[in-house]
């Protein structure tokens, strides 16, 4: 007796994903079911390759097709096609699925360490990343990625990024010398985030993660009026936690349109470079406060650590230097909620979160 697709199906129906409340037959997530003798074989495609359940869906799936009678193996295959938020009448970008910016808040509370991280955690998952320095006062994304190349032009005029650790990256601190780029003005400003959305040849991204320079302003309300932007990431500190700072910023994208993703606590609590104990410098747990009081999703706490400053300093953040060290994998585990968030608003699945203000 061989099992028919229609059993297979069936059973499949039972795996729930947990974010859409629906079955992953449903949804249309499975694609290809193969059945020779009794090995089956099946695709299931979700919207983000870096999806947090993606293990626990496959060996759910692959449990419940085994567990058919006349099964001998049962083998899914996870791929992803990242979904991409609707235009809005916007021009999108072509190529670029999910833009996400990475910013609010003071100087120094970790965007731009916030944002590289984030972004090699979402490539070392399987997305195809970008990332785009838009901090005007103190581009430093190069030089956190290792990179000093400047960007080539293609024939058709396009700059092409040069690409450290995996992903592309573009920085205004690649055209204009940095002492230059501080007297910078509105304008100008806006000339140049819309060149590096329009005349950069990205190709095909899943997530071009974009770091703000430091509070409120031209760069924010240009990118909005340039593209469609899935989501914002809030950075703040504990000891920072200065919630008027975090207030300003989130009124600032819900005014823009620019649905905020969460809430990121950096610098969170010490973690002993050699032995890996944690100490609670500040006291933790404000960020989660301050994001519960806010009706914000809350991200995750990244600890202090002295490798998140030396990798980035060598250009090789600790996602990729030390990717076992608890800093590394706080990010890690940020960025898949951050997919996760981004996936749950393309699929236009009401936020469990309140927007209003
Ligand atoms: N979790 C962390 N542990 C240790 N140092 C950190 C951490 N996050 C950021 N830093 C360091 O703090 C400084 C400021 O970080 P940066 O990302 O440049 O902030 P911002 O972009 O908000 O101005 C940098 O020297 C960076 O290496
Ligand atoms: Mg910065």
């Amino acid at each position: 007796m061989t099992v028919t697709q229609d059993q297979v199906l069936d059973v499949l129906r039972k795996v729930q994903d947990p974010d859409l409340h629906k079955d992953i037959v449903t949804l249309g997530f499975v694609k290809e079911v193969k059945i020779a003798g009794g090995e089956v074989d099946f695709t299931i495609e979700l919207t983000t390759p870096a999806c947090p359940v993606k293990d626990q869906l496959k060996s759910q799936a692959e449990t419940l097709v085994a567990g058919l009678p006349g099964v001998t193996a049962a083998r899914a295959k996870m791929t992803a096609d990242t979904r991409a938020r609707g235009g809005m009448g916007k021009q999108e970008v072509p190529g670029i699925r999910n833009i996400v910016a990475v910013g609010a808040g003071k100087g120094g509370v970790g965007k731009s360490t916030t944002s590289v991280n984030l972004a090699l955690a979402l490539a070392r998952r399987g997305a195809r990343v970008g990332i785009m320095d838009a901090d005007v006062y103190g581009p430093n994304l190069p030089q956190m990625l290792g990179i000093d190349a400047q960007p080539e032009v293609t024939e058709d005029k396009k700059m092409l990024p040069p690409e450290g650790h995996g992903i592309k990256a573009i920085s205004i601190g690649m055209l204009v010398p940095p002492d230059q780029a501080v007297i910078w003005r509105g304008p100008m400003l806006h000339g140049a985030v819309q060149q590096f959305m329009r005349d950069v040849a990205w190709g095909e991204l899943d997530y071009l993660i974009v770091d703000l320079p430091p509070g409120t302003g031209d760069v924010t309300l240009s990118l909005s009026q340039s593209v469609p932007v899935a989501g914002a990431v809030v950075v703040t500190t504990p000891q920072g936690v200065s919630v008027s700072d975090v207030r300003k910023a989130v009124g600032m994208f819900r005014q823009l349109n620019i649905p905020v993703l969460g809430v990121v606590e950096n610098m969170s609590y010490f973690v002993c470079g050699h032995c890996n104990e944690r100490t609670d410098i500040f006291g933790s747990g404000g960020g989660r406060k301050m994001a519960e009081d806010m009706n914000l999703n809350f991200l995750g706490e990244v600890p202090i650590d002295t490798r998140v400053r030396e990798g980035g300093d060598e250009g090789k953040p600790i996602v990729v230097a030390a990717p076992d060290a608890p800093a590394a994998k706080a990010f890690d585990e940020i960025a898949g909620r951050i997919a996760q968030r981004v996936a749950i608003q393309a699929m236009r699945i009401p936020l469990k979160i309140v927007q209003a203000d």
